[in-house]
């Protein structure tokens, strides 16, 4: 009996590809850089416009749309049984400097996507089902990644860190939320955190950002678990002075640190032994910028991952030490070393993955499991809910440059794996 329900569902699940592509391309226009690239950091002109078009396509699919304090976006369909907790899936839109049009993107319009599917399919929700924007998965603009899901999973000491948050500009995260409609109180930060028990499940549909799916032909990746990420802001002062007239011997150049650390940061990686850590020194900034001028001050912002939380924190630990090795080699100050985030991995639950499996199985399509090397909001979800990601193949591997790309065919089996688990999901 359930079995012909859901062959019945499942073939009926088709995804209008044309409007689904036209709205991806729509959306890549709300950009601060040109195309193909895509820029749109939080809380600028163009993220509340973007913003404004998702909520106008939820409200179209039918989905009553509420937001949060620091604008998380939620858009609901009431289940027949509206007390159960609700199963919700999304992604986030902000896109980090000259990146591509499908991160992230592909989770929020394919969700609202998987809703449309469901809803022309006949389905009927028992949970009910929501559509979540996430806010700043990126920490462009104020070092902190995933924020949004970060707040909604608890966290205080982030609550209390935003109260004083600045950005480049010296703006407060604050008076931005407050510019973009959204709270200028930080009071309201709390109010972001999910009340226990809001979500019995949570999926996230995203592009792979590696070339594992596309290289082995295969449709849908089910994600296990999400590598462990930490990121690390250091600053080294120094004298400075004239490119010139200050002889060899006389200087103590933060900028030389800085780079000394660069270099430390990759061999530490390295003696990892394994092809699971990675480390990255994203942002080095000299000050003053001049050519002729010894930087004074150096800035660095270290990006470091792992599979494995331990070996990844021994990274951490061995950075920490060169950096206050360099500095007193070169006489210069380890004025700041901060560590951002100290992320433990995330693990899918079993029965959401038990979900996208038995999905991928019934539409047909190939899928493998893999675990996920970029981070995603997913990674907080999972601390309030049970948790799974599907991916889909990208070219190349292609993420965080304008080269980013996904087929419509391959975002519709994703779309059409995500409104199968999640009908599942809804039912259970
Ligand atoms: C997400 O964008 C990441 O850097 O993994
Ligand atoms: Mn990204
Ligand atoms: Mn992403
Ligand atoms: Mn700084």
């Amino acid at each position: 009996h359930s079995t012909s329900q859901s062959h019945t569902t499942v073939s009926l699940l088709s995804v209008e590809t044309q409007s689904l592509q036209k709205q991806i391309d729509e959306l890549s226009t709300y950009s601060d850089t040109p195309a193909p690239s895509v820029t749109r950091v939080l809380y600028t002109e163009k993220d509340v416009l973007a913003r404004r078009f998702i909520k106008n396509l939820m409200g179209l699919s039918g989905l009553s749309v509420r937001e949060d304090a620091v604008g998380n976006i939620f858009g609901r369909w009431e289940g027949y049984n509206p007390d159960l907790s609700a199963v919700a899936t999304g992604s986030h839109i902000d896109a980090i400097p000259y990146s591509g049009k499908y991160d992230g993107v592909v989770g929020v319009l394919g969700a609202i996507e998987a809703i449309n599917v469901l809803k022309r399919s006949g389905f009927k929700p028992k949970r009910s089902l929501e559509v979540i924007l996430f806010t700043s998965e990126e920490p462009t603009r104020f070092g902190i990644s995933c924020l949004g899901s970060r707040l909604m999973a608890g966290i205080e000491a982030l609550a209390n860190a935003l109260k004083t948050t600045v950005d480049g500009q010296n703006v407060s995260f604050l008076d931005a939320a407050g510019s973009a409609g959204y709270t200028k109180h930080e009071d309201a930060l709390l109010s972001v955190f999910l009340k226990k028990e809001s979500y019995s499940g949570f999926v996230e549909l995203h592009i792979e950002q590696g070339p594992i799916l596309e290289e082995e032909g295969i449709s849908i990746g089910i994600v296990t678990a999400i590598a462990a990420p930490a990121s690390i802001k250091v600053e080294f002062e120094g004298n400075g002075g004239h490119a010139g007239a200050v002889l060899m011997p006389n200087r103590n150049d933060a900028g030389l640190a800085a780079a000394e650390l660069a270099l430390a940061v990759e061999k530490h990686v390295l003696e990892s032994g394994s092809v699971d850590t990675v480390g990255t020194v994203g942002i080095l900034e000299l000050h003053p910028g001049a050519i002729n001028s010894i930087p004074s001050k150096s800035h660095l912002e270290i990006d470091t991952r792992d599979i494995d939380e331990e070996r990844r924190n021994i990274v951490i630990e061995k950075i920490h030490r060169s950096a206050i090795a360099i500095a007193s080699k070169r006489g210069v100050s380890l004025s700041e070393f901060k560590i951002i985030n100290q992320d433990p991995p995330a693990i899918s639950d079993k029965s959401i993955i038990e979900a996208m499996e038995a999905s991928s199985k019934e539409l047909n399509l190939t899928y493998k499991f893999m675990i996920s090397r970029a981070y995603h909001d997913s990674l907080f979800m999972a601390r309030v809910s049970p948790m799974g990601m599907i991916f889909i193949p990208c070219y190349k591997g292609y993420s965080h440059k304008p080269e980013e790309y996904a087929s419509i065919q391959d975002i519709s089996n994703g779309v059409r794996v995500l409104a199968l688990t999640l009908a599942k999901l809804s039912l259970q």
